[in-house]
């Protein structure tokens, strides 16, 4: 659990989100498991989960979404 004080990073938080499905159906794009590739689209990556266009086969849970947004907002750390 991370309450909203805590500081996130893509290496403790955000990577674990990213299935290896959706790190291969995504590699011709971006790779999902690096970190400067999700940096530099995290705006679509984001557009698409709050959206529910991505993963293709079902949203994301609200809290993960929620989780991707604070990160961005924090800075997207390391
Ligand atoms: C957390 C997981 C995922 C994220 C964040 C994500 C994100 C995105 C983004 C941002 C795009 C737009 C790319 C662009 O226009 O440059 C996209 C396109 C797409 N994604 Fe995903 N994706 C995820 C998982 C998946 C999965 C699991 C599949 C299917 C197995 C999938 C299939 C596709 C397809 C078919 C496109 C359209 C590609 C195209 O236009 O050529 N994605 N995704």
């Amino acid at each position: 659990m991370n309450t909203n004080d805590e500081p996130l990073g893509y290496a403790a938080n955000i990577k674990p989100l990213f299935r290896e499905l959706d790190r291969n159906s995504m590699l011709d794009h971006f790779d999902l498991w690096n970190y400067d590739d999700v940096v530099s689209n995290q705006d679509g990556i984001l557009g698409h989960l709050v959206s529910g266009e991505m993963p293709c086969d079902g949203p994301w849970p609200e809290s993960n979404v929620a989780l991707l947004r604070r990160w961005i907002d924090k800075g997207s750390r390391p």
